[in-house]
């Protein structure tokens, strides 16, 4: 599903300024910033920063507890920021515009190191610190994130099992299952890459893409007969910026194990899983398979 673009500001809200208009305010100002406005705050207006901060609303009064809820807040963004990327990559991919997904793929990959570096902002937390509110979280997980989901379905990790707990929740339900019935980004390159020729079963392109790709020798041998070519041939490059986004999220993956380690240990999680056992498990699947074991044949 082509989702709706970032929200833009109201024109009301903002008002725009040409180069000409800054620069006569500043020879107004003397080299100030201006102190006086009419109407709304513009920052406010546009980053909707007295809203942002009217969501944290922590359930204990640990000191320690809004970092961990403002880092889970910061980790949703991120998560919406990289669905961001990965569609506008798809909607290149699907118009053959394969040098112009380096810079939606990139600003992915750099977003993913955003992300990791927000797991810094809970590494104060031992077992006794956690367990002073982890009680009051109830059945609240990290596993009932929508935007996560949405990651994991564009990147092709597909288990329809992990949109059941969203049933109640329609709208969010709606858009999972309509993520989860549309191609993953991996679906677009392996679309591309049979329409520049590389020799890819029937099966394989038709396929109900609903299921999660199971890794096949033709996309792999496709990736060796890519990375024999040019450095600088443009899937190549794709093969190697869809290579960043993979590792950082797999970083994303081994920081949340690390810090459930460090804050939990094996102890059953929140959520109603096995914590520690499940997350292994949950991390065995791997984000384009065939880019990671055609390396092996190279
Ligand atoms: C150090 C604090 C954290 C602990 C102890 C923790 C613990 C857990 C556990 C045990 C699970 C398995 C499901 C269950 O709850 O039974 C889980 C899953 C998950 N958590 Fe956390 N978590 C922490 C921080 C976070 C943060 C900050 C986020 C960011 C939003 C997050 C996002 C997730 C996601 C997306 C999953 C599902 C992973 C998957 O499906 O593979 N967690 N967490």
């Amino acid at each position: 599903m082509e989702r709706t673009e970032v929200r833009a500001a109201t024109p009301t809200e903002v008002r725009p300024a040409t180069p000409r208009q800054r620069a006569k305010r500043a020879a107004r100002n003397g080299g100030e910033p201006t102190l006086e406005f009419t109407g709304r705050i513009p920052y406010d207006a546009y980053v909707q920063a007295s809203t942002l901060h009217r969501l944290q609303t922590p359930l204990s009064g640990d000191p320690g507890e809004m970092s961990f809820l403002v880092t889970s807040q910061i980790m949703e963004l991120y998560f919406n920021l990289t669905c961001h990327e990965l569609r506008e990559t798809q909607r290149l991919l699907r118009a053959d515009r394969i040098p112009d997904t380096q810079a939606p793929l990139r600003r992915a990959a750099l977003h993913l190191e955003g992300l990791n570096a927000a797991w810094r902002s809970l590494r104060w937390m031992t077992p006794a610190d956690f367990n002073r509110f982890r009680n009051l979280l109830g059945e609240g997980s990290g596993f009932q994130s929508a935007m996560y989901r949405h990651v994991e379905l564009l990147l092709g990790l597909r288990d329809p099992a992990l949109i059941r707990p969203f049933r109640r929740q329609a709208e969010v339900h709606a858009e999972l299952t309509a993520a989860l019935h549309a191609p993953s980004l991996w679906d677009d390159v392996l679309a591309l890459l049979a329409r520049h020729g590389h020799d890819l079963p029937p099966e394989l392109l038709g396929r109900d893409v609903a299921e999660e790709h199971q890794p096949h020798p033709a996309v792999e041998a496709a990736w060796v007969r890519i990375y024999a070519g040019r450095p600088d041939d443009q899937f190549r490059l794709l093969g190697e910026a869809l290579t960043e986004v993979a590792e950082g999220f797999g970083d994303w993956r081994w920081n949340h194990v690390k810090a459930v380690q460090r804050t939990m240990g094996a102890k059953v999680g929140s959520g109603g899983s096995a914590g520690l056992a499940w997350l292994q498990r949950s991390m065995a699947r791997v984000v384009f398979p065939e880019l990671w074991s055609a390396r092996t044949e190279m």
